[in-house]
């Protein structure tokens, strides 16, 4: 096989979209729609990825830029042909190209490289049955089947719009062929446009072989022109990525109601409960459970942990056996050893959190570094801010805080210590003690009564 550059195009400005975002960076996946093609021109190890950009350039450009893309821009879109012939001089004269669309996100790798394998000679171009044949490019073919041209719908005859096959826009050919082929396109056409699609006639009048392989896979050649159209990718997508997810043997209670907008590495015996939105990279040990409804961002879930529903989870990793939530917020810096235990309402930032410490409700704990054992009481607040500046509380092995505990940082409290539970700890408290500061006395005014509502 000969080397290979790859053409992608993606000057279009999506109308359709009603959007100050060009069409291409609009996002599946939480990816931009471009970021599919090129990572698919990538996995084919081509020469060269050239882009054809216009509308919206430079933004286009920086969302790319720390990929090796070469740039061309076109600054007038007069015609799929006439994109083409921008990225021409940048061609290797003894490769193959292969055309791809930047607003076609589902497109299939296999596919690609099938085409790819056929073009050392011919054009290869990419087909399909399409039920609505409307607006598209038609493959008109000889009674012997070979194909002879593409007739754009615009420029069809009523007998060539009956066609069911269609050009997807996806083709390969030898770029030597290709570059001279661009030099022969006119704009003579309903659309006035120099139309890539006038390469597969031109092809024939040389006698270089066509061949037009349709494809089953519909959405793989699916073009994005509106948010439709964006709605209706998206859940084809999620609904691959779940298919994948349950052949590599998670569970997925229903595989409808997942959403991963990233990448999610799942071990063995993993179940995943319904309406779970997956962002970032995300890894999830053996056995992990994760209730429904969790959100989970950034994260490394270890062997044999739960999650309850309802949990929120951003930058943050969770030990072996660890059971978090339902309702608990673990916000970024958060690193729980084994054994933890995090319940319902209860928010961590940026605290380490050592094996086997519970901090089962109602709790604040941020700029925390909290040893083994430890018992966090109900309502037990860091005060870690004092309007200006952060300070961390540190809680030793094996001590117990009351409930309702505010404990003003920075502070430590010793291992083993006890805290009574109200208490508002200013001050480090000892090892092995019991500390407690609450006001002195309780009293009790017998007859006292409640305000009443005055009446106007
Ligand atoms: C094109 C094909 C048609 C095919 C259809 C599949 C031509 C002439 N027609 O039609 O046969 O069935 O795609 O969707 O090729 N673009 C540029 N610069 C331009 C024009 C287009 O970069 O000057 C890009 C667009 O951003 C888009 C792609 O090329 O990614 C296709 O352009 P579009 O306008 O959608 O082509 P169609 O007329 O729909
Ligand atoms: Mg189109």
């Amino acid at each position: 096989m000969r080397k290979l550059n790859i053409v992608i195009l993606a000057a279009g400005k999506g109308t359709r979209m009603h959007s100050s975002k060009p069409k291409v960076l609009h996002e599946i996946g939480a990816k931009p729609i471009l970021a599919h093609v090129i990572d698919c021109a990538k996995a084919l190890n081509p020469l060269k990825i050239i882009v054809v950009y216009g509308y919206g350039g430079d933004t286009v450009r920086e969302a790319f830029a720390h990929e090796n893309i070469t740039w061309v821009n076109q600054a007038e879109q007069l015609g799929t042909g006439h994109a083409v012939q921008q990225a021409s001089p940048h061609l290797d004269n003894d490769a193959n190209t292969l055309i791809l669309l930047g607003d076609v996100p589902l497109v299939d790798i296999q596919a690609c490289k099938q085409l790819i394998e056929q073009a050392d000679k011919k054009l290869v171009i990419q087909s399909f049955n399409k039920d609505d044949p409307t607006g598209y490019g038609r493959i008109v073919r000889a009674a012997t089947h070979n194909v002879l041209a593409i007739v754009e719908h615009k420029d069809a005859t009523e007998l060539q719009r009956k066609i069911v096959e269609v050009n997807t826009g996806i083709m390969a050919m030898p770029t030597q062929h290709l570059i001279k082929w661009l030099s022969q396109l006119t704009n003579n056409n309903a659309q006035g446009e120099y139309y890539l699609t006038d390469i597969v006639a031109l092809a024939v009048a040389q006698s270089v072989d066509v061949i037009a392989e349709i494809t089953p896979d519909e959405w793989s050649v699916t073009g994005i022109n509106s948010k439709t159209d964006l709605a209706q990718i998206e859940r084809i997508y999620q609904t691959r990525v779940a298919q994948q997810l349950l052949l590599q043997g998670v569970t997925l209670k229903d595989p409808a109601r997942l959403d991963v907008r990233g990448v999610l590495n799942c071990g063995q015996d993993v179940q995943i409960d319904v309406n779970c939105l997956f962002e970032g990279v995300v890894t999830l040990g053996d056995n992990v459970k994760i209730g429904a409804n969790c959100v989970i961002k950034n994260a490394v879930i270890a062997t044999g942990s739960h999650i309850a529903p309802f949990t929120h989870i951003d930058d943050s990793k969770i030990g072996e056996n660890s059971r978090i939530g339902p309702f608990a917020r673990l916000r970024p810096g958060t690193v729980l050893q084994s054994e933890t235990h995090v319940g319902n309402f209860v928010e961590l930032k940026n605290a380490q959190v050592d094996i086997g410490s519970k901090i089962n409700h109602l709790s604040y704990v941020g700029d925390a570094t909290i040893g083994k054992n430890v018992n966090i009481g109900a309502g037990t607040i860091t005060c870690n801010y004092d309007g200006a500046n952060k300070f961390r509380t540190v809680i030793e092995d094996g001590a117990f805080i009351g409930s309702d505990t505010q404990l003003i940082a920075p502070v430590t409290i010793g291992a083993n210590a006890t805290i009574a539970a109200g208490s508002t700890i200013t001050k480090d408290a000892p090892a092995d003690a019991l500390t407690f500061c609450r006001a002195k006395e309780q009293k009790s005014i017998v007859g006292w009564k409640r305000p009443v509502k005055i009446k106007k």
